[in-house]
């Protein structure tokens, strides 16, 4: 892909919030912050952006069409009503897996005995979008792993049919969720591997985007 000037692209963002009841959800530390600094990247690359965003305190500029979403069913929701007509799709949303079976209606009152809550899966984003993918489309995947991190990554490649993954490292301080840097490595198909430093998500977000430009 030559260049993002007037290329439609998604970017999911954030966290999924999956309801207990009324007052409480299963949700994560994402803070939205990555998948926001890619959006205002290629906004300034001339991008035509669609940020469909979990619960985050993170702004965004008001170029950037954002969609504020709360579960991992919204979030699917919103990016198959856009997919069809995107030409980039970066996937950075941390999606929480499994939500629970039932939610209770009202508040659930606190007993002497203890409570399971019984969880299902949601519906995986990355993976329905890789069976989608027309051949003009090209699909970016996030992953965070803690064993094995390379050798995974490129199976959740492969098996999630993307084009590039961007392997967040857990092992270096300052990197990950929360953190205003980054490190990471992007695997493509090829099996090429790119390691980049530790720095700040704006300076992530454009190695990520020239990656992107040059595939
Ligand atoms: O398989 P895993 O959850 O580790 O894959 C991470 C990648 O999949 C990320 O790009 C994330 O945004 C995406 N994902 C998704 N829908 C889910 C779970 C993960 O799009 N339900």
């Amino acid at each position: 892909m030559p260049e993002l000037k007037g290329k439609n692209m998604l970017i999911t963002a954030g966290p999924t919030y999956e309801a207990i009841d009324p007052v409480r959800f299963i949700g994560n530390h994402s803070s939205g912050k990555m998948g926001i600094a890619l959006a205002e990247e290629a906004i300034k690359l001339g991008a035509k952006v669609t940020l469909i965003c979990g619960p985050s305190s993170v702004p965004s500029t008001e170029s950037i069409k954002r969609v504020d979403v709360i579960s991992a069913q919204n979030m699917f929701d919103a990016v198959m009503l856009e997919q069809a007509k995107m030409d980039v799709m970066i996937l950075s949303a941390a999606v929480a897996d499994y939500r629970p079976k039932n939610v209770a209606e009202s508040k659930i009152k606190k007993k002497d005995s203890g409570l399971s809550i019984e969880l299902e899966p949601t519906p995986d984003i990355l993976d329905s979008l890789g069976k989608l993918k027309t051949k003009n489309q090209l699909l970016v995947g996030f992953a965070l792993e803690t064993d094995n991190e390379l050798e995974n990554a490129h199976s959740k490649l492969k098996k999630k049919n993307c084009d590039l993954i961007v392997l967040n490292s857990l092992q270096d301080a300052g990197a990950g969720f929360g953190h205003e840097t980054n490190k990471v490595s992007i695997l493509d198909r090829h099996n090429n591997i790119t390691t980049f430093e530790l720095k700040s998500k704006a300076e992530v977000a454009k190695d990520i985007l020239r990656l992107i430009t040059d595939y």
